[in-house]
């Protein structure tokens, strides 16, 4: 079959309405051109779009050697100049041998060593929560997701120093937010990497002389072909992606998850059902085997996951000229697939704007029908390698704050997700806390 040109695929514009609201966009988009669009980025470099559970099989698995993510998260989206280059920006044999030295610590019966750690902090962070009467669940949970990562991959301990990595991480992530001009911008990125970088160098060095078996205590003990360790620099980019990647959007999917099951008071209570019948009435902290029990908060989880999905888009250059739809695609693109498209078609997900989390119970179980239909984590070989630990943190966070305070939305609040660049609550979500 003849494809048409790259020329000839959809052209549609650049619009604000992608930072608020990118499923509504893609998916008009979808109904009226097809899964295959493209537009002009800010420095008018072409940028093809390939939406829908087929595009997403197509770059995430078949084709995805077709695809970089140097190119699309390290130079399109900036990741290498904030963070340095960690394994989400890297390609090709290096990224899956980088890969294969972090996973251990990333299987889920590694989780069971990393359980302890995060009912500690989730419930030393949350211990003041009723006398406060009302907080920010947004803010607090990532208190709570930061120090848990600091501690279990990196191995720091809760404090002022975590404290202070913590808000050095999101002055990175906010700072184009906070700037007037591109050289406040330069001078501003330059002050706070040295912070980093004053902080993240000794405890590497330490980690050096006295390696444990947390991830980075696994990176600074790999060795590639020719005996060589990594350098300074590659392990606090690592550190950089691991700490980023591993709390900012675990933050926001617990943060809609509790907005969700309070705004749903009777899926609520089949949640706190199935605590009640899990846990028999017992305080004791949930075990591993505990939490891959809990289908019902399962459920909402991928609910959540699909309704407000923390990472919109996966960029990609294209290195490797391909057909898709019809079309033919140059090398020296960029390309999108459209996570949060996918999650809103309502040929893949029946009635896609209502809460209801039982679409992935069985026998319903829409996502399986279509696969890569549910990709908020990504998907292929390439699927988020933090999973399983979100998974199961979000599950502890939400579970343990059920079981013991009753949350209310308090009023007068504008509660709206913004693309910035993850999926959060612009102003937050307060909630009113009582005892259970
Ligand atoms: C709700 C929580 C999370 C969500 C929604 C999420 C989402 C994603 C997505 C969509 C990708 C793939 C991007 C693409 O295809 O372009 C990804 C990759 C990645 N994630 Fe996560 N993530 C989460 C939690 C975590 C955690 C807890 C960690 C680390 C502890 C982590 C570390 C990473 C890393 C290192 C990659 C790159 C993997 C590779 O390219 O080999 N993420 N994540």
């Amino acid at each position: 079959m003849n494809t048409r040109p790259f020329h000839e695929i959809p052209l549609v514009a650049p619009t604000e309405a992608m930072a608020t609201n990118p499923a509504r966009v893609m998916v008009e988009r979808y109904a009226q051109h097809g899964p295959i669009f493209r537009t002009k980025t800010m420095l008018g470099n072409d940028l093809v779009y390939l939406v829908g559970p087929e595009a997403n099989r197509f770059m995430l698995a078949g084709n995805r050697h077709k695809f970089s993510h140097r190119v699309g998260w390290g130079q399109l989206m900036g990741v290498i100049d904030v963070y340095g280059d960690g394994l989400l920006t890297m390609d090709g044999p290096r990224h899956d041998e980088h890969r294969r030295v972090m996973n251990p610590a990333f299987a889920i019966s590694y989780m069971d060593r990393y359980l302890p750690l995060m009912h500690r902090i989730i419930r030393e962070r949350t211990a003041d929560w009723v006398a406060r009467g009302e907080v920010d669940i947004y803010a607090e949970a990532r208190k709570i997701t930061f120090d848990v990562a600091a501690e279990a991959l990196v191995g720091f301990r809760t404090g002022p120093e975590v404290d202070q990595f913590r808000e050095l991480f999101f002055a990175l992530l906010m700072l184009g937010e906070h700037v007037a001009s591109e050289q406040e911008y330069f001078e501003g990125l330059a002050m706070l990497q040295a912070e980093l970088h004053r902080l993240l160098l000794p405890k590497i060095q330490a980690r050096r002389a006295h390696p444990t078996d947390d991830v980075l205590g696994l990176l600074v003990q790999a060795r590639d072909e020719d005996g060589q360790a990594l350098s300074d620099a590659q392990l606090i980019a690592h550190t950089n992606i691991l700490l980023l990647a591993g709390h900012e959007t675990s933050t926001s999917l617990s943060a809609w998850l509790l907005y969700l099951l309070v705004q749903h008071p009777a899926y609520l209570a089949r949640v706190l059902a199935e605590q009640d019948a899990l846990m028999r009435g017992s305080d004791a902290d949930p075990r591993l085997e505990d939490i891959k029990r809990m289908k019902v908060l399962e459920y909402a989880l991928s609910e959540a996951e699909r309704m407000f999905p923390p990472v919109a888009e996966g960029p990609r250059g294209v290195v490797a000229p391909f057909e898709f739809g019809g079309y033919t695609v140059p090398a020296g693109v960029y390309a999108m697939y459209s996570i949060a498209a996918s999650h809103m078609l309502p040929e893949v997900f029946a009635e896609p704007a209502r809460f209801d989390p039982d679409r992935f119970a069985p026998p319903r179980e829409e996502h399986k029908r279509t696969p890569y239909a549910l990709v908020g984590f990504g998907g292929g070989p390439r699927i988020c390698i933090g999973i399983n630990f979100a998974q199961v943190e979000i599950k502890a966070l939400v579970a343990y704050v059920l079981r013991h305070y009753r949350l209310e939305v308090a009023p007068v609040q504008q509660i709206m997700q913004v693309y910035r660049p993850t999926g959060s609550p612009l102003m937050g979500i307060r909630m009113r806390i009582a005892p259970c």
